[in-house]
């Protein structure tokens, strides 16, 4: 049932430079286009001045403007979603998994345009916009061949009594899919194209810094088939947009990808309504470790560290924060940590030679200045790559390596390219891993052994979502390893696991006495 034959999109090779000359044109094309993003409620899209976008990693290379949503937008995009859902829900799964077929096979077609959004707004470097681009068309195809899998016919159980006993999955009804600035596509499409498939009407809240980005997928979408009134987008204030919307009983499910602290006030905020009880899919962020033994090959756990730390300059919720060296090797490792620092090149994304771009924002750039700072009170500040002369046109933050005496310094996730190293005794390796779990939160954990025995033992008491095992520890495959958190960092399902979709369903019992 859940094992649906598909294959996943295939990459590109990025060491030939006949590709590269190829995306360089394809990209030169939206060098200079300006995007326009608004409400889009029943179909009909709202006209007006909004704010301009700048790159974040040039502060003056505006790339759009965005209208934000006004509390009338609000209002007949709840209207309209209700209305929407019931019809949407009826249609057969086989045509709700058309739409969501079509539209990956626009975002391909429109590759173009989407990686240089993913770019120019996002701040993502080639690679990362590749990726995101692959996950967002493998998360539509994926979660279709599982739409039609699991809601394709009810299952027929056991009737006893001769009675004929079925059980089916409906939409819940009006979804809330609020998204993250740094998938901004991924996250995004994942998100709707999940709720959709499942039979619910969508109001969509992309993060603020993204919403160029939502509004190309938002149109791809309506024009692969799905009905305007059944995905609605609101651009604007998370916390105005959100408080409107989650306190109104016709929402039935939210499904949100961001910071702990946003999904506790959801979770609150939808407590305190009456009238309805809606659902909350929350992935939030994690306190992410590594944990090396003494058996681990230096330079593959140097490389997996340095990939995990900084690649999308630490703006990932599945990022590496804090590595654990036992003392023995600590000195060696952090040798070769700080020889590999020096080589990444830190830069503008529209450069394809960069292995670092920029800090979404200055709000988040000043959080991870305040951060280190205190760090360098408690701890010790190892080595920071020199940000060169480029960096001064956007908002950057140089890789940082800290030594710090242990987890208690930290108190929550820090999302950027900061790695924290900690050193442990040879024995303590239990200890490690109860600290790790003891922060409560529970996302992606590292392992860099070659003991079968350590390898069992970190499985077994390890309480995260993600485990990975002689590796880098970012980019889970659709698929392939679902991915997710516990504690938290989240209230499961997976995303890109066979289990995802029947979240965003209710179940029903249909008993007929025949
Ligand atoms: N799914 C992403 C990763 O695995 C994080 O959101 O890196």
């Amino acid at each position: 049932l859940f094992s649906p034959q598909r294959r996943n999109s295939a990459g590109i090779n990025l060491s030939d430079p006949a590709v590269l000359r190829h995306l360089r044109r394809e990209l030169d094309e939206y060098a200079g286009k300006f995007w326009q993003a608004s409400p889009l409620v029943d179909g009909k899209r709202l006209r007006g001045e909004g704010r301009t976008v700048y790159s974040p990693y040039d502060r003056g290379a505006a790339v759009g403007q965005v209208l934000a949503s006004g509390e009338a937008e609000i209002d007949v995009a709840l209207q309209a979603a209700e209305r929407a859902c019931a019809a949407w829900c009826q249609q057969p799964v086989v045509k709700r998994a058309a739409c969501l077929q079509t539209a990956a096979d626009l975002f391909e077609r429109n590759r173009s345009e989407l990686l240089a959004l993913c770019i120019r707004e996002g701040g993502r470097t080639l690679s990362d916009a590749l990726a995101e681009l692959r996950e967002a068309v493998d998360l539509c195809r994926y979660y279709a061949a599982n739409a039609l899998a699991l809601f394709g016919r009810p299952q027929a159980l056991p009737g006893p009594t001769g009675e004929d006993n079925r059980l089916g999955y409906r939409g819940r009804g009006v979804f809330v899919c609020i998204s993250p600035w740094n998938f901004p596509l991924a996250i995004f499409v994942g998100q709707i194209a999940a709720a959709l498939l499942a039979g619910n009407s969508v109001i969509a809240k992309p993060a603020e810094q993204t919403a160029l980005t939502a509004m190309v997928a938002v149109r791809l979408l309506h024009r692969a088939g799905v009905p305007k009134p059944a995905l609605q987008l609101l651009p604007g204030d998370g916390a105005r947009i959100g408080q409107r919307l989650l306190s109104d009983p016709r929402v039935a499910g939210v499904a949100f990808t961001g910071s702990v602290e946003t999904a506790s006030l959801i979770n609150r905020q939808l407590s305190l309504r009456s009238g309805s009880i809606a659902t909350l899919i929350a992935e939030t962020g994690g306190l992410n470790a590594m944990l090396a033994d003494s058996s681990a090959h230096t330079e593959q756990l140097v490389r997996d560290a340095l990939q995990s730390a900084f690649n999308s300059a630490g703006q990932r919720c599945s990022a590496l924060r804090v590595l654990f060296l036992p003392e023995e090797t600590c000195d060696a490792v952090i040798e070769r940590l700080i020889g590999a620092m020096r080589l990444l090149r830190l830069g503008s994304p529209c450069d394809f030679e960069t292995d670092v771009g920029p800090i979404i924002d200055d709000a988040a750039l000043a959080a991870l200045h305040a951060h280190l700072q205190r760090m360098a009170q408690v701890g010790r500040v190892l080595f920071q790559t020199p940000l060169p002369p480029v960096c001064a046109a956007g908002s950057f933050f140089p890789p940082s390596l800290v030594r710090i005496p242990g987890l208690q310094v930290l108190d929550g996730e820090v999302f950027g390219p900061i790695l924290h190293v900690v050193s442990y005794r040879a024995g303590e390796l239990a200890q490690v891993v109860e600290a790790i779990n003891a922060t409560g939160y529970g996302l992606t954990l590292g392992l860099h052994t070659r003991l079968e025995s350590t390898m069992q033992y970190v499985a077994n008491h390890a309480r995260v979502g993600n485990l990975y095992v002689n590796r880098n520890m970012i980019g889970a495959v659709v698929g392939v390893q679902p991915f997710g958190g516990m504690g938290l960092s989240g209230t499961g399902p997976k995303a890109g696991g066979p289990n995802y979709l029947s979240r965003f369903a209710v179940e029903q019992t249909v008993s007929i006495n025949t």
